[in-house]
């Protein structure tokens, strides 16, 4: 019968079960085979690794977070370093992965993954291996789609924990600098501060000020809110690339790369208002637990249409959802730019009347 084989690649998030499932459901019902190769692309090279699916295998998955089939951010697959820097895969790997799925008789496979596993994907592709993507990313920023599962469940969670830490800010009356994660793109913090109700949002997209948090915290002060709950994305930056340097003779860059940004606006913003400022670092706890329902269903979507594009070998195609429709684009295509956040979309706009600050007024 016919096989495909199917990976989970990049960092993982809420959702890959379940669309690991949808895959084995679809796939079964025509009379397909699913391998699914174990670590991502790791899985297709030596020692090559994989476990055949069936229906009973993936009974009970949808519901757990992170992904049965293990992957990896990184390895012998990174084609991305940073942003806008592409690897090309050396053609060794190509070729022993054209020999897996060779000589296992696999004729597709479906690789769900981010903008650098995409990128992967689309070299194996432009080297002829018959592939479908299907986009994941909690941090929500790939082009082409207009959510990735993943995403809300990491909202919710940013959502409860504000809720959590505007407790202990009020009794203290103390400034939190909450940090998620988004280190290019500010979906995350936006969409998350704002359901946590947020008093300062910061984000890539809109470079802040010093001086301009440190205007809001005092405002609220006089206003008599003595709490201040600031939720910034790992990859916020100050206007210009100017830095505060906290300490004469060292660098801020350094120490915001061994630190965070939420532990360098910690100190800052302390040293400019006088305020106790605590930082907390949300890390891999957004990343982690139980897929939402919006995404467990989004993650089925994918993975039922990823079977539907290798049934129609509509190879080099990534499933996608826009505007309430699943469809498919080019690979090609969806890795081209990231998705940055609009400055004009909906939740700023409705932020900002709120008197939500982005620190830039
Ligand atoms: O891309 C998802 C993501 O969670 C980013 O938001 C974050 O910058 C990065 O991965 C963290 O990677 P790692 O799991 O390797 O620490």
């Amino acid at each position: 019968s016919y096989r495909i084989g199917v990976l989970t690649s990049g960092g993982d998030c809420p959702g890959l079960n379940a669309a690991i499932r949808a895959v084995v459901c679809a796939a079964g019902l025509l009379g397909w085979e699913v391998y699914g190769f174990i670590d991502g692309f790791e899985g297709l090279i030596s020692p090559v690794r994989y476990q055949i699916l069936h229906e009973e295998d993936t009974q009970g998955i949808i519901s757990l977070g992170g992904t049965i089939l293990g992957t990896t951010n990184r390895g012998r697959f990174t084609t991305k370093t940073g942003i806008g820097e592409v690897k090309r895969l050396p053609g060794h790997l190509i070729d022993e992965v054209k020999e897996t799925l060779e000589g296992l008789g696999i004729g597709a496979l479906i690789c769900i993954g981010g903008d650098g596993s995409l990128t992967a994907a689309q070299q194996l592709y432009e080297s002829g291996v018959p592939i479908v993507g299907v986009p994941k990313t909690i941090d929500n920023d790939l082009s082409a789609t207009d959510y990735t599962f993943g995403f809300y469940s990491a909202v919710e969670y940013v959502c409860r924990s504000l809720d959590r830490l505007r407790t202990t800010a009020a009794s203290h009356r103390r400034v939190m600098v909450v940090e998620v994660m988004g280190r290019y793109t500010g979906w995350i913090a936006l969409y998350g501060g704002l359901s946590g109700g947020a008093n300062l949002i910061l984000i890539p997209e809109i470079p802040f000020e010093y001086s301009k948090i440190a205007y809001q915290v005092r405002k609220r002060i006089a206003e008599g809110n003595f709490q201040t709950m600031i939720v910034v994305a790992e990859g916020a930056h100050p206007k210009d690339g100017q830095y505060y340097v906290v300490e004469e003779g060292k660098s801020a860059t350094a120490e915001i790369r061994l630190g965070g940004i939420s532990r360098h606006l910690e100190k800052v913003i302390h040293l400019m208002t006088g305020q106790e400022v605590r930082a907390v670092i949300l890390g891999h706890l957004q990343r982690g637990g139980e897929p939402t329902a919006f995404d467990r269903n989004l993650g089925m979507m994918f993975g039922a249409a990823a079977v539907g594009l290798v049934r129609e070998k509509r190879f080099g195609y990534m499933v996608s959802y826009r505007e309430g429709k699943i469809g498919a684009v080019l690979i090609q295509e969806a890795i081209r730019e990231l998705k940055k956040v609009d400055v004009n979309c909906p939740e700023i706009k409705t932020a900002r009347a709120m008197g939500i600050s982005f620190g830039e007024e």
